[in-house]
């Protein structure tokens, strides 16, 4: 079962970027099924830790193809990014020193993030990139 997936709705209409949401998606799926599954410590870090990496690399693209497009609202756009980049690093490092337990509510958060990021913020650059 896929917990969050990914519909034409939500295309950017490029498709590299449309691809590189669909990789997010997959991750968070794993980091769903290792929350439900129980998974210890090392491997949910193992998991945040591509999940992270991914978010960041998926992040400077869209920068940079915004920058190049001048698009006008690339600084709002790029606050976004970073308190959701904030956000994730600080479950993660609360997580590590055993002060947080992961939890449906996270994933929900992450899931409900990311969707409504894509379905608003992201729609908003198809014209421009
Ligand atoms: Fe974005």
């Amino acid at each position: 079962m896929e917990y969050i997936k990914w519909n034409e709705g939500l295309s950017v209409d490029n498709e590299m970027i449309d691809n590189q949401h669909k990789e997010l998606f997959r991750l968070i799926n794993d980091f769903y099924h290792g929350i439900v599954s129980k998974k210890g410590k090392k491997a949910m870090v193992e998991v945040i830790d591509r999940l992270e990496k991914y978010m960041h690399e998926h992040f400077n693209f869209e920068e940079f193809k915004m920058k190049m497009a001048n698009y006008p609202e690339l600084d709002a756009h790029m606050k976004e990014h970073k308190e959701f980049i904030d956000k994730v690093s600080d479950f993660r490092t609360r997580f590590e020193e055993g002060r947080l337990l992961l939890s449906l509510e996270i994933t929900s958060f992450v899931k409900e993030w990311i969707t409504n990021h894509i379905r608003i913020s992201d729609k908003k650059y198809i014209e421009y990139i």
